[in-house]
């Protein structure tokens, strides 16, 4: 269906942070599937251990025990504050399974009283109805409606809307079962988060017994030079959601949860797909290669790299640039609207051989397979350098 605006090119091959159009254009990739193929196109490791799962077993079933599973959940839970997992295929299913939960918390917790799940304006978490009711851009639920009820939007960072909101709820004996929300917002404009209001906001969520589920789904898996978003924030969410990156360009999504959030029986939730042996073994595969390969570092450094460049070309062109923003190796650059957008600047970085993807906001984001290399940053920021020269 024509749901995509589509480049009219395709891909024949793909290496590292590298992919050949079917010309035999090259192009380095700072969209990644975005932000999805965290170990870059073809990894060798990646390539062989699912090469061996497909000839072991690719999919049985939930109804039995999947060795594959359970090692990948057992990673996860050692590596994070979570002590439970469920798995699907996708951010919006993880948040779909985000949002269930949040709302049994709520049915159960406080019986018999209305109860709202509290979301950010400019937040993105998906396009199923429940994730698009809860995602705080009315763009996206344009000809949709009617939306999910239940939801209520606050302004991100700002603790004073959550608290204006949650009064708001108690004057009217209603509840607020939980609040979803990104560390750092990433469709939205990459915008990260304020670690004080994260703090607030834990304690908010404490005081009135609401659940506060992070949506991790672009930010997870090492993103932002932590293994997890929240760690940046130096808080624990009672739950996360995870998908892109972690099966490092094989579909798989997951919902972690602390064990006041571990609600769901048998019953409550499942999926088909969810947890297959092919995509376990993806993720496993992106987790240990993270380790192993010491990729958490070279997020930090060349995500430092890429800040650093970013400062000079916009000492450059303070005029098409307004301010720098971003975590690691998710960062945008903000374009001056009067002066063009992002979209124009991708269209031409196309040109060069660069593939960049725009977010909300007027925003340039960049978020280049987490493998990238010193070399590879220097070539980006010199491409970027004659993309604005030409602007
Ligand atoms: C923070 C966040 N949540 C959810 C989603 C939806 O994920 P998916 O496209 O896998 O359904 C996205 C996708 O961009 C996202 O960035």
């Amino acid at each position: 269906m024509n749901t995509y605006t589509r480049f009219d090119i395709s891909f024949k091959k793909g290496n590292g942070c590298w992919l050949w159009d079917t010309k035999g254009k090259k192009y380095l990739d700072a969209v990644a599937g975005i932000a999805t193929c965290s170990l870059g196109h073809s990894d060798r490791i990646l390539r062989k251990k699912l090469l061996a799962q497909l000839k072991k077993v690719q999919h049985i079933s939930n109804l039995y025990k999947i060795e594959e599973q359970e090692e990948l959940s057992n990673y996860l839970t050692k590596e994070s504050c979570a002590e439970s997992v469920f798995f699907c295929n996708s951010g919006a299913e993880a948040n779909e399974s985000a949002i269930k939960l949040i709302r049994k918390y709520g049915n159960t917790t406080f019986s018999g009283k209305e109860t709202f799940i509290l979301a950010a304006e400019s937040s993105f978490h998906g396009r199923t109805l429940a994730t698009l009711s809860a995602t705080g851009q009315p763009k996206y639920q344009e000809g949709f409606g009617p939306m999910v009820k239940g939801f209520k939007f606050f302004k991100y960072n700002d603790i004073a809307s959550v608290k204006k909101l949650i009064d708001e709820c108690q004057k009217n004996n209603q509840r607020v079962s939980g609040v979803l929300i990104e560390p750092i917002q990433g469709e939205g404009g990459v915008i990260p988060g304020d670690k004080l209001f994260f703090k607030e906001l834990r304690e908010i969520c404490n005081q009135n017994n609401s659940l506060l589920i992070l949506d991790e789904v672009q930010s997870g898996v090492g993103r932002t030079g932590k293994m997890w978003g929240y760690e940046n924030l130096e808080i624990e969410p009672d739950g996360f959601t995870l998908a892109k990156g972690l099966g490092g360009g094989h579909a798989i999504g997951a919902l972690l949860v602390q064990e006041k959030a571990n609600i769901f029986n048998p019953g409550d939730h499942a999926s088909t797909f969810g947890g297959n042996p092919f995509a376990c073994r993806a993720a496993l595969t992106v987790l240990e290669e993270i380790t192993r390969r010491k990729i958490l570092k070279n997020v930090i450094e060349r995500g430092a790299q890429l800040n650093q460049g970013f400062t000079k070309i916009s000492a450059k062109f303070p005029k098409i640039i307004s301010s720098i923003r971003g975590l690691g190796l998710i960062q945008g650059l903000v374009i001056n609207d009067s002066y063009t957008d992002a979209k124009t600047i991708t269209l031409k970085a196309f040109d060069k051989g660069l593939l960049l993807v725009p977010a909300g906001g007027n925003v340039v984001r960049f978020v280049p397979p987490l493998i990238i290399s010193r070399n590879e940053i220097n070539i980006l920021l010199k491409k970027l350098d004659l993309i604005f020269e030409e602007i």
